[in-house]
């Protein structure tokens, strides 16, 4: 979704705000622009925008006149009106002194708008935001106070909104906004940043204030003032300093973020079991002894959240059943939000998000909280909106995930999860010293075992090569690796634009199998498992109609062998774990199939990294 930089200090602003851009590319846009303070005359705010990637902003910003210390930036992906330079931000208002970029929806732009136009005030894009700016002018021409403008528009509007306002009334300062979509400010000596997103200036500061909802800052090169909405006197706000690196952020001799994403995968799984291992016990520091009691109680388990997190969901509710044995349910946030959710405090909803962001899962997590049920998030970005929303959070540390198509993000999700089902199985008495040994065991040989995985690259390579311009997959699986079919498909999907179905291997007779010919590929994810014999009996039904079986089994298995065009082999492990190996294989054919169409694999078309607007 948009993406928000800006910066204040002793530097030309240009360059920073052109990097920090850069820096947000992965979240996908469709156009871009730049609003700085002249350093001469009357330190006019002088905009240029652009459609189309970052690389077109730049070969129009040669030459132009922006010599300024503060500015602002954004990429925009269109809400309201067509990708276009007329509605590209930043935008602004009658008198050109103020200029605004936005992140979210202002729900009552239109009304807005109207009464605006009948006060005089001119519009020159399709777009919710220019209502804002207008409306600050309004206000400012009553007052004469950015400030005070700058909050009474804000209290008129209504919606979920992030935003960073420059003017020629207080050059020399920045003001922000945050309503639902974030907001960082990053804190430099004698110089400060503002971000949508933290690594997009991680490489200026790792120190970062975050905003909660309806707080608004005045942000000058040595200082920041954050007030919440309707208050006079200042908070304050503590500077959290993050441990992300650069490096982290780089693709590192890798053609593609997702191909390096891929490649992180022990690494983060590692991090994941050192952290929260002792010995035989699990360990989560963010979980108290009042919380450990609140969850020896529970009576039933929510999962909830979007895309491939929830397909992380669908595999934690597996997991769960099995280590807590426990009612559980798995939803996408989109539904659980609206439809009324037979919720209590009696119940814990676990939140799954990489961004901790997702306008949906955010959604659902306060209409849980209002029911007074117990919400723990399982988020990937520290700070995140989610995570501190949240009533206990448990990080997945897997370091920043660029690529659009979550991939490490995923495993860490699963390897959070299958830990704290085995830590509620223990507390809830389900699980004996022994079976918890024997869980750890087989958790522990997982880096080792992903890195195996991992040399799968040349065979899956392979198979792309010669499938990738069929148009249609199927994806089938059982149990623990029936969510890893609809991911292997959502994954293809994304980056390839072919399309590909995933469904439960069971469910073949009851409509799919009419698909299948000699030109349907059907990836069948098929390790060792209770199920495996009727994944066998499909993998036969699929042969006899000569589909093309593409299949992932545990390794040594001749039975498949015999009956597979083409093979992926993964390592084997206990039921549980299946699903983190996997879905690797998935990862790597959804990434050359892309390669071979010669997609965009890590910006892939219409999409958004984060998805901060419903
Ligand atoms: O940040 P979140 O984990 O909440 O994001 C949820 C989905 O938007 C995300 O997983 C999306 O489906 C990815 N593009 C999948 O690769």
């Amino acid at each position: 979704m948009c993406g928000i930089v800006g910066y204040i200090g002793p530097k030309k602003a240009l360059p920073i705000l052109i990097s920090s851009l850069e820096r947000l590319e992965y979240r996908g846009y469709d156009s871009s622009g730049i609003a700085c303070i002249s350093e001469k005359g009357d330190r006019g705010v002088y905009t240029i925008k652009e459609q189309g990637k970052l690389g077109r902003l730049k070969s129009k910003l040669n030459g132009a006149l922006l010599d300024g210390h503060v500015g602002i930036g954004h990429t925009r992906w269109a809400t309201h009106g067509e990708p276009s330079e007329r509605n590209a931000h930043p935008h602004q208002d009658c008198s050109k002194k103020f200029a605004l970029v936005h992140n979210g929806i202002i729900e009552n732009y239109a009304e807005l708008k109207h009464e605006l136009q009948r006060k005089g005030h001119h519009f020159r894009s399709e777009t919710d935001t220019e209502v804002a700016v207008h409306l600050i002018e309004e206000y400012f021409e009553r007052c004469r106070n950015v400030f005070e403008a700058f909050q009474k528009a804000v209290i008129r509007m209504q919606g979920f909104f992030a935003f960073v306002l420059t003017t020629s009334h207080d050059p020399d300062a920045i003001y922000v906004f945050k309503r639902s979509n974030p907001l960082v400010i990053g804190v430099g000596n004698g110089e400060n940043f503002v971000a949508s997103d933290a690594p997009a200036i991680l490489s200026y500061t790792n120190r970062m204030i975050y905003l909660d909802d309806n707080e608004m800052a005045r942000v000058t090169a040595d200082r920041t003032e954050v007030f919440r909405l309707g208050e006079k006197n200042p908070r304050r706000k503590p500077v959290v300093r993050i441990k992300w690196n650069m490096r982290q952020a780089e693709k590192d001799g890798f053609p593609h973020f997702m191909l390096k994403e891929i490649h992180e995968q022990p690494q983060v799984v590692d991090t994941i079991l050192k952290e929260r291992l002792r010995g035989n016990r699990i360990f989560f520091d963010s979980i108290s002894k009042k919380t450990e009691k609140r969850l020896s109680r529970i009576s039933k388990i929510h999962l909830v959240s979007c895309g491939t997190a929830y397909h992380a969901g669908l595999v934690g509710k597996y997991m769960l059943s099995e280590c807590a044995r426990l009612p559980v349910d798995a939803s996408v946030s989109s539904e659980f939000r609206y439809e009324d959710p037979v919720v209590d405090e009696r119940d814990l909803v676990i939140f799954i998000t990489q961004s901790g962001e997702t306008a949906d899962t955010l959604a659902a997590l306060r209409a849980a909280k209002e029911k007074k049920a117990f919400t723990l998030a399982i988020v990937n970005v520290v700070g995140s909106t989610i995570a501190r929303e949240a009533d206990c959070v448990i990080y997945t540390h897997a370091g920043p995930e660029i690529g659009v198509a979550s991939t490490k993000a995923y495993l860490a999700q699963l390897t959070v999860l299958a830990l704290f089902a085995l830590y509620l199985g223990k507390l809830r008495g389900k699980l004996s010293s022994g079976q918890m040994r024997e869980y750890i065991n087989w958790l522990l040989k997982l880096p080792r075992q992903i890195e195996e995985t991992l040399r799968q690259d040349k065979a899956v390579k392979q198979c792309a090569r010669k499938l990738y311009t069929k148009r249609n997959f199927l994806y089938l699986g059982r149990g623990y690796n029936f969510p890893n079919a609809l991911e292997g498909a959502l994954k293809l999907k994304e980056i390839t634009y072919a399309h590909a179905h995933g469904y439960a291997a069971g469910e073949m007779k009851h409509g799919p199998i009419a698909l299948i010919d000699s030109e349907q590929p059907v990836i069948c994810i098929s390790p060792a498992a209770k199920t495996y014999e009727k994944m066998i009996s499909n993998i036969q039904e699929i042969e006899a109609r000569k589909g093309i079986v593409v299949s992932v089994a545990t390794v040594g298995d001749q039975t498949i062998k015999k009956l597979s065009r083409f093979l992926f082999l993964i390592p084997e492990t206990k039921e549980m774990l299946s699903s983190i190996l996997a879905v690797i294989p998935l990862q790597l054919f959804a990434y050359y199939v892309a390669v071979f169409n010669k997609r965009d694999v890590d910006q892939p078309r219409n999409l958004a990294k984060s998805v901060t607007v419903e």
